[in-house]
């Protein structure tokens, strides 16, 4: 700190100034060449100026997307294929591993690369919460659940970081949605606020010490949230004693005001620019911005700049050095998070079966999800490539799909200019055609594919959230004919988030692939084998259908100004997202948040409330602990779940709320361990809007330790919480709702 003092001292107001506008974009969609620069890696998204005169040289720093490993530019050397780095599993993928240490594991792996390749902060972890199937950046975010999401952000942030690189949690907050994503105004009350949406940032920061964060494009409650004091200032920084630097989202808010921004707490501009300088300067010399706030910000910032590499002066190799122990990980991850949806005795698929593989996605397979959540790689193994590792798939079949692939495919911009990709078609396939190949083969699979990212959400119509005619008509046709001959029919889904499953009666299994990453594919072959026992779980509810989901009847917004653009979106459902909402209202479901089969069979015994030291207020917590045995016949992994069932008092509680989780070693049949959870106090603790307080209320509380939010057949421990506890008050008038809105303003969703 003092450190930075000094160099503030010896910094002009000017330099200061351009340390807190970023260096700009250019035409070419990457960060122009900051101030002092030292090292230039192309393609980064932004850079964080530095400083060179008589008494300073601060070299500059940069910044690169993104959630799904490091997006440079594609120039690889296709020799060694090492120049480029790796493409991990999307965040819902890693988040269905219910796995920190190896969400840790991959963020390490990911933070050499990061190192390695000469990035200083890495724009990454996305983590908003995943609200409604249709945003079209779910694929980058954890869950629909806060502690989910916190839990599963911090672990990679803890990996990332301990490269001595930055991570950047984002976007914040409440940037569910990517319809008019820049101007979109969020009516969400203070206890969803508080409950749901920054709950994962809270739990992120507290156990992941992100060195940065961004904020987001949208605004909450009428105002940007790159522009308000009370979330950046109060909340951010009073309640949560976040230290690291904060920076805003790419030409996000009121872009002409960047002054009004940095004197909110937002410390950096991104990404900045001549204009943003000049701005800056206007709003210090009309006083918008004072001497002081410049120093808060520009301090914020140095004080995580100079742990980095490029402040550090350290080499960098400039290539990705371990690149075949990371594909190794990707896939043991992407397998690890996979969830098998449904079994009717089809899988695991014996070696020996010959397999016929349909869909087109089995060669327009999507490793990851577009926009800045892209990545740059050398190559992706496709599923025909993954499934032919270990089964012997029908040659004949896997060309026709080729060739078709080859003569129809039309390239595409998946989005915002950054990423390419190919759209293509579903054959069709004759009856005759059809026949011979069940005649031929002992399996079917069929792949289904979806695509999405940044700039757009997804459509809940044929061909996206449904399966399109042409897959319907193939799902059908192989189902009925495979099936006539005693052979069973599983879908793999290589998706970007919740899609339809009203056709899973028609099929014998569903593996749930998600955008396994580079070479993820091979997993979903090591699940189809058996070699990986499925152990991943839902991080996400799959409703019955869209119309079902809590927020489908506002998802994305109105237009209320009749200017054909989106402008604003009541959360009408309150704290009632995902499984909170399915559960309290007795929805049936697809298939339940936290749930996901195994080959084997587990039991969950001995469960127990084991110390209850919450009248210790703030620093007290419950600890529970349950037996995991493996009944079934072949070793695997089990999640175990703590929900907690809280008692209305003032506070409406939803049915259950996810509290604690814990996934098992790897279990031989007729092996025990023994699971602990701990729940510190605040996490059992609502927000009471009216005391503007986290609460514990008094009451009767029960404990179901269950493998999925469907606990109907599990017994529950019993508390009794005898009087009420107060835990920390909170910043008065906080993220209030505009003036013209009440909390009578939003439609009660309760059916
Ligand atoms: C995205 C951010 C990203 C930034 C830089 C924005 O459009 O919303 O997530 O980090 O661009 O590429």
């Amino acid at each position: 700190m003092k450190h930075i003092q000094t160099q503030l001292a010896k910094m002009s107001i000017d330099e200061k100034l351009h340390i807190l506008a970023g260096s700009g974009f250019g035409n070419n969609g990457a960060a122009r060449p900051p101030m002092n620069l030292k090292k230039d890696v192309s393609g980064v998204a932004g850079y964080i100026n530095g400083v060179h005169n008589e008494k300073l040289d601060i070299p500059a720093t940069a910044l690169a997307d993104g959630p799904a490993g490091v997006r440079i530019i594609a120039d690889s050397d296709e020799a060694t294929a090492h120049y480029n780095s790796t493409a991990w599993p999307i965040g819902s993928l890693l988040a269905s591993t219910w796995d920190s240490d190896l969400i840790t594991e991959v963020g390490k792996a990911f933070g050499e690369e990061i190192r390695d390749l000469g990035v200083d902060f890495i724009l990454a972890p996305g983590q908003d919460i995943q609200r409604n199937p249709l945003n079209g950046r779910n694929f980058e975010y954890y869950s629909e659940d806060p502690l989910l999401t916190g839990r599963s952000s911090a672990a990679i942030v803890r990996g990332i970081q301990s490269n001595g690189v930055g991570a950047t949690i984002k976007h914040f907050v409440a940037n569910n949605s990517e319809t008019n994503r820049q101007q979109v105004n969020e009516i969400i009350t203070p206890r969803s606020l508080r409950e749901i949406y920054l709950r994962g940032f809270q739990i992120a920061i507290a156990e992941g010490k992100p060195w940065a964060l961004m904020t987001s494009y949208n605004q909450v409650n009428g105002a940007y949230n790159n522009a308000r004091s009370d979330l950046l200032l109060s909340i951010l920084r009073d309640e949560w004693h976040f230290e690291g630097l904060v920076m805003t989202d790419w030409f996000a808010g009121d872009t002409d005001q960047p002054g009004t921004q940095v004197a909110a707490g937002n410390d950096m501009i991104q990404p900045g620019g001549d204009q943003v300088f000049q701005n800056l300067k206007t709003a210090y010399d009309n006083g918008v911005l004072t001497d002081e706030m410049v120093d808060r910000s520009v301090s914020r910032i140095l004080e995580q700049v100079c742990r980095t590499p490029g402040y550090l002066m350290q080499d960098f190799a400039g290539s990705v050095q371990h690149k075949d122990e990371h594909l190794a990980l990707v896939r043991r991850a992407a397998a690890e998070g996979m969830v098998l949806l449904k079994n009717d005795q089809a899988l695991p698929a014996e070696p020996r079966e010959t397999m016929a593989v349909f869909g087109i996605n089995q060669v327009n397979t999507y490793k990851g999800g577009t926009g800045s959540g892209d990545v740059n790689v050398s190559s992706t193994a496709t599923l025909a490539d993954g499934l032919s590792s270990q089964f012997d798939c029908d040659s004949k079949l896997l060309t026709f799909y080729t060739d078709y692939f080859e003569q129809n495919r039309v390239a595409s911009n998946g989005g915002l200019g950054v990423s390419n990709g190919y759209t293509c078609d579903e054959p069709t396939i004759d009856d005759d055609a059809m026949t011979q190949y069940a005649n031929s083969n002992d399996i079917a699979v069929i792949c289904i594919g979806r695509q999405a990212g940044e700039g757009a959400d997804r459509a809940n119509e044929a061909g996206d959230y449904l399966l399109s005619d042409a897959e319907t008509t193939l799902l059908q046709q192989v189902a009925t004919t495979f099936h006539d001959q005693q052979k069973k029919v599983v879908v793999v889904l290589n998706v970007n988030g919740v899609v339809d499953t009203s056709w899973a009666d028609d099929v014998d299994a569903i593996v749930l692939a998600y955008m396994p990453g580079q070479d993820g594919t091979y997993a979903v072959a090591d699940i189809l084998s058996g070699k990986t026992n499925p152990c991943g779980k839902l991080a996400q509810t799959f409703p019955v259908s869209y119309e079902d989901v809590p927020s489908a009847s506002t998802f994305p917004g109105v237009d209320t100004t009749d200017d054909g653009a989106v402008d604003t979106e009541y959360y009408n459902e309150g704290i009632y997202v995902g499984y909170r909402y399915y559960t309290t209202f007795n929805h049936d479901v697809a298939y339940p948040f936290g749930f996901g089969l195994s080959y084997s069979n587990f039991e969950l015994s001995d469960q127990r409330i084991v110390a209850d030291h919450l009248s210790l207020g703030q620093y007290g917590n419950l600890v529970l602990t349950a037996s995991v045995t493996n009944t079934g016949k072949v070793a695997g992994k089990e999640v175990a779940q703590v929900y907690v069932s809280a008692p209305q008092g003032a506070l409406d509680k939803p049915a259950i709320e996810l509290k604690s989780y814990a996934k098992t070693k790897l279990l031989h049949p007729g092996e025990t361990q023994e699971l602990v959870f701990l729940i510190p106090s605040e996490l059992l603790a609502s927000f009471d809007p009216e005391h503007e307080r986290w609460l514990i209320e008094a009451g009767h509380y029960q404990f179901f330790i269950s493998n999925s939010s469907d606990v109907s057949n599990t017994r529950p421990l019993d508390l009794n919480i005898t009087k009420e506890i107060a835990l920390m008050k909170t910043t008065s008038g906080a993220l209030a709702l505009p003036d013209d809105v009440s909390e009578d303003s939003f439609v009660t969703v309760t059916q």
